[in-house]
This record gives C-alpha cells, sequence and structure tokens, in this order.
C-alpha cells in the first residue's frame, strides 16, 4: 500500500498545534519575537509532559498575531495535508488566539482562514474551541463569538487544554449557546484524565463527538455506552503514545474500543509537536496491528458520518471511501 495516497478524513487536529517548527521561527525572527526554550538544538518543539505541551504550543501561538499569520498558517497547514492524502479535514481554531474574544477581530481572522480555506484541495470546516484551563467565563465568550459567526466553514464548537482543571458542568453554558447556534459539539475528555472525564462530558455537555476518549477503555460500563449511544470518538494514537497515554500501538485501546463497537475515527492531532503525520499513523496501523484499506474505509466513512458538514459535501466525500 502507499499510506499517503489512501484518501484520508482528519477530524481532529488543531491548527495552531500544526504549525511547523520553521513557519513559527520564520514569524518569529520577521517579529522578533523571542523564542528561547521553544525549540531544541535540531529545532523541533520541546516539552516533556502534557502541562509543558500545552505551554510550548502557547508560547509558539504568541507569534502569530495577526490575520495574515492565521491565513497564511491555514494554507501551509491544508497543503501538508494534502501531501499526506487528507481530503476532508476539521480544524480546531481558539479564538482566543485570535484576537482574545473580540467578536469584530475574530471576523477579521476568520475570514481571513476561511480565503485560505477555499482556496485549497482539501475540503476543510472549522471548529472554534474553547481552552479549558482558561475557565468557564473565557469559554463564554468564545462560545458567544462563535455563535455569532456560526455557518459558511465555521460549523462546530469544541475544548481542549488541560482536561484536569474545573468540570465539564462548568462549561455547559457555552456548550449549549452553541447548540443553540447549529453548531456541532465535540470535547477533548478521556485523553489524560479517566472515564469520569468522558462520562461527564457526555452527561453535562452533550457533544457529539469526544476527542481522544481512549481512557474509555478502563471502564467497560463506559465501553458499552459509547458503543450504544454510537458516540464518534477522535482517536490520535501517534498524539497518544508521545504523550504517554500509552507505550505503544498494540498498547493503545483502539483495537479493544473497536471490537468492542465503539466507532473510532483517525487524527494526528498536533503533528510536529508528536512527530507524527496522517501517512505515518496509518502505515503503523497497518504494519503494527493489520489494518486493511477496508479498515481504513471503514474509519473514514465513519469520519464522514460525523463530519460536521451539509449533506452534499458529505455524500460528495463519502463516495471517496467506497474501498477505491
Ligand atoms: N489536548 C488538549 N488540548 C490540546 C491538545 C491536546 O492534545 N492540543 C492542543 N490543545
Ligand atoms: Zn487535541
Amino acid at each position: 500500500m502507499n499510506f499517503s495516497e489512501i484518501a484520508k478524513t482528519e477530524l481532529h487536529l488543531h491548527l495552531e498545534g500544526a504549525a511547523p517548527p520553521a513557519f513559527i521561527r520564520r514569524l518569529a525572527q520577521e517579529k522578533n519575537v523571542n523564542m528561547d526554550g521553544v525549540f531544541d538544538e535540531n529545532g523541533a518543539y520541546v516539552w516533556t509532559s502534557f502541562v509543558e505541551f500545552l505551554a510550548t504550543y502557547e508560547r509558539a501561538c504568541e507569534v502569530l498575531k495577526t490575520p495574515e499569520d492565521f491565513g497564511r498558517l491555514m494554507g501551509a497547514v491544508l497543503e501538508e495535508q494534502a501531501r499526506h492524502g487528507v481530503v476532508y479535514t476539521e480544524h480546531f481554531l481558539a479564538p482566543d488566539f485570535c484576537g482574545g474574544g473580540d467578536l469584530g477581530a475574530w471576523k477579521e481572522y476568520l475570514a481571513a482562514m476561511t480565503e485560505a480555506a477555499k482556496t485549497s484541495s482539501v475540503e476543510a470546516r472549522f471548529v472554534s474551541t474553547c481552552v479549558r484551563h482558561m475557565g468557564p467565563e473565557q469559554a463564554k465568550i468564545t462560545a458567544m463569538v462563535s455563535a455569532e459567526t456560526a455557518g459558511g466553514l465555521l460549523t462546530g464548537f469544541g475544548m481542549g487544554g488541560d482536561e484536569s482543571q474545573f468540570t465539564a458542568a462548568d462549561f455547559a453554558y457555552a456548550f449549549d449557546m452553541a447548540r443553540e447556534a447549529g453548531l456541532g459539539l465535540t470535547s477533548h475528555a478521556g485523553e489524560v484524565e479517566g472515564p469520569d472525564s468522558v462520562r461527564e462530558t457526555l452527561d453535562a455537555l452533550k457533544v457529539d463527538r469526544i476527542g481522544h476518549g481512549v481512557r474509555s477503555i478502563e471502564d467497560p460500563a463506559l465501553v458499552q455506552r459509547l458503543a450504544d449511544e454510537g458516540v464518534v470518538l477522535e482517536v490520535c494514537p501517534g498524539s497518544n503514545i508521545s504523550l504517554g497515554v500509552f507505550p505503544d500501538l498494540k498498547a493503545h485501546s483502539i483495537s479493544r474500543l473497536r471490537e468492542s463497537g465503539v466507532v473510532v475515527t483517525v487524527s494526528t492531532d498536533d503533528p510536529p509537536y508528536f512527530h507524527t503525520d496522517m501517512t505515518a499513523e496509518y502505515r503503523d496501523l497497518s504494519e503494527q496491528l493489520g489494518w486493511t484499506q477496508d479498515d481504513f474505509d471503514a474509519i473514514n466513512q465513519a469520519a464522514m458520518k460525523a463530519a460536521f458538514c451539509d449533506e452534499a459535501t458529505r455524500s460528495k466525500l463519502m463516495a471517496k471511501f467506497n474501498g477505491a
């Protein structure tokens, strides 16, 4: 199999987290922003724990200042995804990094990213995300600007950040506002925290999909619930292994979740931070877990079914995942 050529969906990708280190370094030089401690001697992002990863991520975001910066980044990331066979993607975008929650500013960033996405061969939709460790009040502001700009390419709302902070219920108001605006809902849970985090997220936020959810495997009753309710997991195996959630792919829960009837999809999360890309993810699933074209078709069909897009786009892209 030529793994880069397999047609792919990627539902879980943080735009800022997909920024190549060279892209960030170039902007830092242009804008004279100090990046000491962000890169190692080989030019890779530096972090050793989940919390440090989030801190490095936010430092790198400091150079992304203008709508043009985000437009350039959107173009570069979509081009890279196209090289790996991605035909449909959803990008997590944080309004907190795009004007700090100011609606007028966010509209300008969104316009620049939309323009870049519309010229790409990859079909893209946006999921605006609140940052959990910034707290529920900031999340409400994020939800409000997202609700105001829902439509066009902005079709989803989600939450990333430090899963150990606050409770899921603290963010119910924000998620309710986004739901009322017609946005699809997803939240990170069961990545660094255990099954309780997933259960609380489903109960309090009534999301359609869960970002990661891979630690659900620790609770058979929760696994059964995910299967029964058809909750879609955005699984990012390379990210989980890099962050030490599982030691390797053979120990990863993705196979056991699938065998239990849970709907899984595959994405990269923040590829340069985790030294991965979609080609590597598919190659590893094939070589280490024996996945075939049929398995790839199944996860991509599941992803298109769960995609936050209109029906015409869904059926057009679904046709690419029929064993071609
Ligand atoms: N987890 C939580 N928050 C994030 C991540 C992640 O992997 N990437 C960017 N924000
Ligand atoms: Zn993520």
